[in-house]
């Protein structure tokens, strides 16, 4: 399996090596490099990370990893090869075929380039972005043999790689949010790539710390990642381990805040964030009317299948009890409850 992927494997590393070479070289690399510059980035972080460039035009990697050769110095079967590999791990894109000639083209142009390894160290994917305001922002490397999205997080192998006593991740959205944190000394977050986090990922994490922190971008989606990033997690804190949550100001993602307040402000959020139970039901309470017995009601309705959904242990436990110190019908809600009786009988 694992030796039937390494033309894969290999090929990713070339292109890697292609887009860093190219952030150094190429003759419209100015533009890569400003813009990198303009985001606060360092060429300490950019090497780090093995950020590159991906120039503009169809064909340069195309060009580059598969060139066309005299016949006698490289059989075409080869050329043929390797542009089907390349095809395979998402890095040429197949035109339609005019049924004469089979025809690729570059599917990153003109866009950063942030390779995305496995946890080895080998290069899987990318996300590329563009330099402006074009749309998509991000692209990203399709599935593949050697590519599933659902279990890669952006970071992971680099923040293992500079500490090996981790204590905890934070799981931040994007690229930039991790390559940012990193350069003010935060080692230890890691992104997923454009899609939910999933349970592989917190399984992942969970084998090497035992406390992960949700600190999504201050909008709403970020808010509703939160809420459902609650819901996968749930499942898999046995007694021992840890989810917390951080909500950024509105406006405000991790890269963008860190650059404003610094390591110190952005950690002291980290240690000062939800902890699941006080998230779990600050947000249900934002979905029900809690100044009513009713609310209460329904309060009871949501939160009891998100608890059974935990383990059985202390933090199963624990929140029962809150829940029924938080629905148990208490003095303000009684005397509200009389007060408005009378009205409606
Ligand atoms: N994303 C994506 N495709 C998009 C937009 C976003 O895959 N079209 C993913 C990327 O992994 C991105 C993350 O979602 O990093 C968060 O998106 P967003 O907050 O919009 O981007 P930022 O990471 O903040 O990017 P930047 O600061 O460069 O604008
Ligand atoms: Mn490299
Ligand atoms: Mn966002
Ligand atoms: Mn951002
Ligand atoms: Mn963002």
């Amino acid at each position: 399996q694992e030796q039937q992927h390494q033309p894969l494997f290999a090929q990713m590393q070339r292109a890697s090596d292609f887009y860093e070479a190219m952030l150094r070289s190429h003759e419209q690399r100015s533009k890569a490099v400003d813009y990198l510059q303009r985001r606060g980035l360092s060429g300490k972080a950019a090497k780090f990370f093995h950020i590159g460039y991906a120039p503009p035009g169809w064909d340069n990697l195309l060009k580059q990893l598969a060139p066309e050769q005299p016949k006698e110095q490289q059989p075409k079967e080869q050329q043929k090869d390797t542009i089907k590999q390349l095809v395979s791990c998402g890095m040429l894109i197949e035109k339609d075929d005019d049924g004469k000639q089979y025809r690729t083209y570059d599917r990153f142009r003109d866009r950063i380039m942030f390779p995305i390894r496995d946890a080895r160290g080998r290069t899987i994917a990318f996300g590329g972005r563009v330099l402006g305001d074009e749309k998509p922002k991000y692209l990203n490397s399709p599935e593949t043999p050697i590519f599933q999205k659902n279990r890669e997080l952006y970071g992971l192998y680099e923040a293992r790689k500079i500490r090996q006593k981790l204590t905890r991740f934070v799981i931040v959205e994007g690229y930039m949010d991790v390559v940012a944190l990193a350069e003010f000394g935060i080692h230890y977050a890691v992104a997923t790539l454009g899609t939910a986090t999933s349970e592989h990922h917190l399984r992942r994490l969970f084998k090497i710390v035992p406390e992960v922190i949700f600190c999504f971008d201050g909008d709403q989606a970020g808010r509703t990642a939160a809420a459902r990033a609650m819901e996968t997690v749930l499942p898999l804190l046995q007694d021992g381990l840890q989810a917390r949550f951080l909500f950024l100001p509105d406006g405000e993602d991790p890269d963008s805040l860190v650059r404003h307040e610094g390591k110190d402000a952005f950690e002291q959020r980290l240690n000062q964030s939800d902890h699941l139970p006080e998230f779990l039901f600050a947000h249900l309470k934002q979905q029900v009317d809690f100044d009513t017995l009713d609310g209460k009601a329904r309060l009871d309705q949501l939160a009891a299948p998100l608890i059974n959904r935990l383990p059985d242990g202390m933090l199963r436990q624990l929140m029962r009890q809150k829940l029924k110190e938080e629905t148990g019908v208490d003095s303000h809600a009684l005397n509200k409850l009389e007060a408005e009786a009378p009205a409606s009988s």
